[in-house]
């Protein structure tokens, strides 16, 4: 059944396609900016008025998503330029979606990258604060929508956020607009280089009062099952290499999209070991998607969308 090409592929059960991936992308102020996130070869900061030279030609080669996330020009104590109007994640929805309507735009809603002290919420006697933070973060929620976003994903890991954020969506006359819950999200090391690319270190401690251990698995569950009662759309598991576990868990326990995140340090590794000469880059990039998609996940959020959907055009 292996003997040639042709037989493989008949019997192949699982198969990636352009349409199961989401692209992540950063905008940053300033007039011309294409700078390379050193620590993610070939992924940039874009300011907006070059973002849409890049969005035409992800829409080109058939990406149908991309993830927005902001870094702002300043950051203050609570994170409120997360929510301003004129936000940096704002403008650029508003600008993809005069252009590119039929594009599925969809933002991250954290607070970290605005936060002073680089928490994903309001911080009082050295912790997160749990309840306090989430009307915040149904405000970004909210902003985004309203500059045009097709769907919300938040990332920040408090309890309640996705109730919070789907009743504001409601009341505002938002019903038919989405939401993908970071829903097992875990305190995981393969953050490092994106945390370098959105600026979004803790200035002290790490987020480990927020984010899942590591070693849970049972309690992914509880998070995803809560997060689908809360009215959760897709649900994600992040980061998906280590947690290919908890991906087919998820897709055999719950019947609901699953998305899973192919972190920064995921793409790092294979990069940085490709340089080296070590692994072929195209040959494990597809390795890897392919994985997570047979653990199970239908989405996957990855840095390597652009390159995929070239090689598998
Ligand atoms: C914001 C956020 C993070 C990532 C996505 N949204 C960083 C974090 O939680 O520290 C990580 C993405 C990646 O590593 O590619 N909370």
């Amino acid at each position: 059944m292996r003997k040639n090409k042709s037989i493989r592929s008949l019997v192949r059960e699982t198969e990636l396609s352009t349409s199961d991936l989401i692209y992540p992308l950063f905008v940053v102020p300033g007039v011309e900016v294409k700078e390379e996130i050193p620590s993610m070869p070939d992924n940039y900061h874009f300011s907006l008025d070059l973002l849409l030279e890049e969005v035409a030609e992800l829409v080109d080669l058939g990406i149908e998503g991309v993830l927005l996330f902001g870094i702002p020009k300043s950051k203050d104590e609570i994170g409120s330029r997360a929510w301003a109007k004129d936000g940096i994640v704002q403008q650029a929805c508003r600008k993809i979606k005069d252009e590119f309507p039929e594009l599925l735009v969809i933002t991250d809603v954290c607070l970290c990258q605005y936060t002073s002290h680089g928490h994903c919420g309001i911080i009082e006697d050295g912790y997160v604060q749990n309840d306090a933070t989430l009307d915040n973060l149904a405000k970004i929620a909210l902003s985004h929508i309203e500059a045009g976003a097709d769907m919300v994903a938040p990332s920040d890991m408090m309890d309640g956020r996705i109730q919070a954020i789907r009743t504001k969506l409601d009341q505002s006359g938002y019903q038919d607009k989405a939401i993908m819950a970071y829903s097992a999200k875990y305190a995981s090391s393969f953050y490092g280089p994106f945390r370098d690319a959105a600026h979004s270190a803790p200035e002290e401690g790490d987020r480990s009062s927020y984010q899942m251990d590591p070693a849970n698995s049972e309690e992914a569950m509880r998070e995803i099952s809560l997060d689908l009662k809360e009215g959760a759309d897709i649900v994600m598991v992040k980061p998906a290499l280590p947690y290919l576990d908890i991906i087919r868990r998820a897709s055999d326990q719950f019947n609901a999209p699953l998305a899973a995140y192919n972190v920064s340090g995921e793409y790092a590794m294979i990069k940085a070991a490709a340089k080296e000469g070590w692994l072929d880059e195209e040959e494990t990039a597809l390795e890897s998607l392919l994985s997570i998609k047979r653990a199970g996940a239908e989405i996957i959020i990855t840095y390597w969308a652009k390159k995929v959907a070239k090689l598998i055009q």
